[in-house]
């Protein structure tokens, strides 16, 4: 499938056709993004919590892989926007039957559908149905293969926005299996386009990728060393189900050399906040004290990525109506 597309998700004025990948995308985009999700948040807590943007859109989850937050926040957002919506279920779906990934689109797009969002294992899959979508459909990428996930990037920006108000000046640490996750891809292009001072990345040999530091990032392999002084910590999931062969001793040992603990928290900066995407593994990739401590924003995340889901099925959909005005 093809993968290093990025320009597909933008038009000729440099708006959102789709949301593909972080690659390519202008500091003012992503910051318009996190601006428009501002305003969603309110939505959030009122007692009817709906806008009418989306109303008379269709948009499909089409789910190939497992997901908690990602699918549950993009139908939240989906529904807070007004749209109707329609989730796959993949595995009682023709694709069980062999089904291919292109029919499956060419029958749903049969149905009038304005978007989808697509989770995939296979890295390149969004961009392959983006670039085989009816002109004027959008697509939005909720996770492919160890490529990207945007908006899981995009909610960490806002949480980070949140809490240090200014992306500049800061020092920001990644830990864990950045090898396998594409959510360590996304946020190193989004942390490097937004300005950050510094972005570390703390993991064994093997768990980095062997040209990591082209990536835009300083490596560490000593976890204490890679916190000092650091303003935001991201700790990452062990991705067991991407490994192939022995990558690590046991979890048991990971955790005595990459386990963040409330003792090992001290090395960071004091106002540090400390966040993981999820799910998490407790004993593995953090203590419990620091996943329920008050350093940790990690349920933030989950709020936030309503109303960042909110502000990029807008702006796409918002492009459309122009699109169909014109
Ligand atoms: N962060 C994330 O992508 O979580 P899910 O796999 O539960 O969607």
């Amino acid at each position: 499938m093809s993968r290093h597309t990025p320009n597909l998700q933008l038009d000729e004025q440099g708006h959102l056709l789709h949301f593909l990948t972080i690659d390519g995308l202008r500091r003012e985009l992503l910051t318009e993004i996190l601006d428009t999700a501002e305003g969603f948040t309110g939505v959030s807590e009122r007692t009817i919590k709906k806008v009418p943007l989306c109303r008379g859109k269709t948009v499909a989850n089409l789910f190939f892989e497992t997901s908690t937050r990602t699918r549950t926040t993009f139908e939240l957002a989906e529904k807070r926007l007004s749209a109707d919506v329609l989730n796959l279920n993949i595995s009682a779906s023709a694709t069980s039957k062999g089904e291919t990934l292109l029919d499956t689109l060419r029958n749903l797009e049969a149905m009038h559908m304005d978007m989808f969002v697509v989770r995939h294992a296979d890295s390149g899959a969004a961009h392959f149905i983006a670039q085989h979508a009816t002109p004027g459909v959008g697509v939005i990428n909720a996770g492919d293969g160890r490529h990207a996930h945007p908006t899981q990037a995009m909610l960490d920006m806002f949480t980070i926005r949140r809490h240090k108000g200014e992306f500049v000046g800061l020092r920001v640490a990644i830990v864990g299996d950045i090898l396998h996750s594409r959510v360590a891809r996304s946020q190193i292009l989004a942390l490097n386009t937004l300005g950050v001072s510094e972005v570390r990345v703390i993991a064994p040999r093997t768990l980095l990728p062997h040209d990591a530091r082209k990536l835009g990032v300083h490596v560490y392999h000593d976890l204490q060393e890679g916190i000092r002084d650091v303003d935001v910590i991201i700790m990452l999931r062990l991705q067991r189900e991407r490994m192939q062969g022995a990558l690590l001793p046991s979890e048991h040992e990971y955790f005595q050399l990459y386990g963040l603990t409330d003792e090992r928290l001290e090395a960071a900066d004091s106002e540090a906040i400390v966040m993981h995407p999820g799910p998490i593994n407790r004993g593995v990739e953090m203590d419990s004290l620091v996943a329920d401590g008050p350093r940790s924003v990690i349920l933030q995340q989950v709020s936030y990525g309503i109303a960042i889901r909110m502000a990029v099925i807008s702006m796409i959909i918002g492009r459309q109506n122009l699109q169909a005005q014109a």
